[in-house]
C-alpha cells in the first residue's frame, strides 16, 4: 500500500459499502449511503484534528470542555462529491465550504474544469477535498492544482473507492497529501471505470441515466 493512502476498514463501512456496489441499488438508498459512509469516514479523518480546551456550565457546574480548534474547509469536486460534502458537513457543520466544478472528458478521460469557487482566506485552513471515485486521478490532480493555488496549511482528498493509477497519479503529483479511502479496487475497464467499483457515481447519485 501507499504511505500516502490510509484504508478505512471498519466492518460498518464494509457492509454499507457492498450494499452501495450493488447495481439494484436505487438512487435514494444510493444517496443515503454515501452521506452515512461519509459521516463514517470523518471518525478517522479527523482523529488528529486540534482542539482547545473551553469553560463551559454544565447543569450541575463548571466543566471543562473540548472542542474544534481551527479552520477546516471542505470542497467537493462537482457532481458526485456533494453528497459526500453534506454527509461530512453533518458531522463538521462549522466546516467552511468551497466547490471545484470538473468533468471527465469520456473520450480522452481528461480533466475539463467549469467552476472553482474556495472559501476566502485559507492560508491556515486544512483542507478536505472530497469525491467518491479515484480512477484515473485527473480529476483529483487537477482539483489539488486549484486548492494549491490558494496556498492552505494542508490538503487531504477523501473518496470511497480508489483505483491504483489514481493514487500514483496524486502521489507523483502531491506526494504531500494524504487520500482517505474505503477501497482499493484493483484496476480501470477500457473506458476508464473503476473494476468492479460501483458504476458512474454522479448518474447512479442524480439518477441521470
Ligand atoms: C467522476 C468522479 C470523479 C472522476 C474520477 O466524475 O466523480 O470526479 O469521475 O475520474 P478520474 O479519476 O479518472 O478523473 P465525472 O467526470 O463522471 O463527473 P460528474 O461527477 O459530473 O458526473
Ligand atoms: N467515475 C465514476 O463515476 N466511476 C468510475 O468508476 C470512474 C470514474
Amino acid at each position: 500500500m501507499n504511505k500516502n493512502v490510509t484504508l478505512i476498514e471498519h466492518p460498518l463501512v464494509q457492509h454499507k459499502l457492498t450494499h452501495l456496489r450493488m447495481r439494484d441499488t436505487d438512487s435514494k438508498e444510493f444517496r443515503e449511503l454515501v452521506k452515512e459512509l461519509s459521516g463514517i469516514m470523518v471518525y478517522e479523518i479527523f482523529r488528529n484534528i486540534k482542539i482547545k480546551t473551553v469553560p463551559i456550565e454544565t447543569p450541575i457546574g463548571p466543566a471543562v470542555g473540548k472542542v474544534i480548534d481551527g479552520d477546516i474547509a471542505v470542497i467537493p469536486i462537482l457532481r458526485a462529491g456533494i453528497v459526500m460534502g453534506e454527509g461530512i458537513l453533518q458531522m463538521i457543520p462549522t466546516a467552511r465550504v468551497g466547490h471545484i466544478g470538473i468533468y471527465r472528458d469520456p473520450v480522452s478521460l481528461q480533466p475539463v474544469e467549469y467552476y472553482c469557487k474556495l472559501p476566502s482566506n485559507i492560508e491556515d485552513a486544512d483542507v478536505f477535498i472530497v469525491d467518491p471515485m479515484l480512477a484515473t486521478g485527473g480529476s483529483a490532480v487537477k482539483a489539488i492544482d486549484l486548492v494549491k493555488e490558494a496556498h492552505p496549511k494542508s490538503i487531504e482528498f477523501v473518496c470511497l473507492i480508489s483505483a491504483p493509477p489514481g493514487i500514483e497519479k496524486i502521489a507523483a503529483h502531491h506526494p504531500d497529501v494524504n487520500i482517505y479511502t474505503l477501497a482499493v479496487d484493483p484496476e480501470l475497464n477500457s473506458h476508464g471505470y473503476i473494476v468492479p467499483g460501483l458504476g458512474d457515481a454522479g448518474d447512479r447519485l442524480f439518477g441521470t441515466k
